[in-house]
């Protein structure tokens, strides 16, 4: 092939070698990466993206009008390393024609999984107990201390029962769980498989022990923790999000921990992210944030580096794509 007829790809950041090895050895493509492990600046974004075919980005990269523009006209998919695809204006890029890849599925175990063990982190207060050990608060076995709240027995509403949603509850049935509620859009069949109850968002959060939101980020989905939603919680329930930090109003969740309106919260999310060092919540001991590491194991972030090269080779192609997302 000509270096003339090869296809341009910019990809936003540093990706594991399972990805880079595809698109290297397909040799079709003329790659230029941001060899870095932090996001790529935004006029460093503009200016690699200029004149591509194809555009491998990170949910840290707001894929806009702007960035469309600056591509021009050859831009034919974009390939998000992530399932969630809030970083990405749909419209623009469906009025442009561009496909768009991404990688459901191949995280779902792996983020499900880290639910559930920030859920435990939280309720049964490890990061504190850790910490007692290390600075010498642990004197004798207290009968009073460090108690949390356990899973058996317990009621777990689970907001977006979609698939890490449903992945969330089949693994914290066999805890004990008693009820599963959920909500949504609509009820879901497969529900059936966790005994899962539709109900009305308001029943879900004032009746649950354990609330976990695993919804994607959307207009409506966008600050739907707030205030008012923490009010409806049991005071001794813990909240749980490991979707995006945006479901959530912060300020509002540091009031409702604070005031000992909930009785916990784990978040893999935040907004902004990074969290600044400083910020109010990393004040809190009933607060345990993880730096989003929902899929980091080594074995899934290698899939997803694989799945998202492979959708970008399928369209600069134009061939079928393993994971298209239906805009
Ligand atoms: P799915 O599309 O399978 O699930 C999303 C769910 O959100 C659907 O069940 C959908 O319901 C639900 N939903 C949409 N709107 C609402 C609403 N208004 N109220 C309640 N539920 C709603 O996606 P995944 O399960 O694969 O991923 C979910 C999200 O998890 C991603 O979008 C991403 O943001 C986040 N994620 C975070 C990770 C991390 O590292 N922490 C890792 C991977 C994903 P319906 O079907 O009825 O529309
Ligand atoms: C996603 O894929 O959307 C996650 O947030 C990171 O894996």
């Amino acid at each position: 092939m000509s270096a003339q007829d090869m296809l341009k790809v910019f990809i936003t950041r540093r990706i594991p070698q399972e990805g880079m090895k595809i698109l290297q050895e397909d040799g079709r493509c003329n790659l230029s990466v941001w060899d870095s492990d932090e996001p790529v600046p935004r006029a460093e974004l503009l200016k690699g993206v200029a004149g591509a075919h194809g555009l491998l980005c990170l949910l840290s990269d707001r894929i806009d009008a702007e960035v469309l523009d600056a591509a021009g006209p050859n831009l034919k998919v974009i390939s998000t390393l992530s399932v969630g695809f809030d970083h990405l204006a749909i419209d623009e890029i469906k009025k442009r024609g561009i496909r768009v890849g991404y990688t459901p599925d191949v995280l779902t175990d792996t983020t499900a999984e880290l639910t559930v063990a920030l859920l435990l982190a939280t309720a049964r207060r490890l990061p504190e107990g850790v910490q007692e050990v290390k600075n010498g608060g642990w004197s004798t076995w207290k009968p009073l201390w460090l108690c949390g709240y356990g899973l058996s027995g317990s009621t777990v509403g689970v907001i977006g029962l979609g698939r890490i949603g449903l992945a969330i509850a089949r693994r914290l049935k066999p805890f004990g769980v008693k009820r599963l509620l959920y909500t949504g859009r609509q009820p879901k069949p497969q529900a059936q498989e966790v005994d899962g109850e539709y109900v009305p968002l308001e029943r879900l959060v004032s009746e649950s022990d354990f609330v976990v939101v695993a919804c994607s980020l959307t207009p409506d989905t966008q600050g739907l923790c707030d205030k008012a939603f923490f009010g409806k919680m049991k005071k001794s329930s813990v909240f749980i999000n490991t979707s995006r930090g945006a479901v959530v109003n912060q300020e509002d969740l540091f009031d409702a921990l604070k005031s000992g309106q909930i009785a916990a919260a784990g978040l893999d999310v935040t907004t902004p992210e990074p969290l600044p060092t400083n910020h109010p919540l990393l004040t809190l001991k009933n607060c345990v944030i993880l730096p989003h590491i929902g899929s980091a194991t080594y074995s899934t972030r290698g899939v997803m580096a694989e799945l998202s090269a492979n959708n970008l080779l399928a369209g600069l192609t134009g061939t079928e794509m393993q994971s298209e997302l239906k805009l």
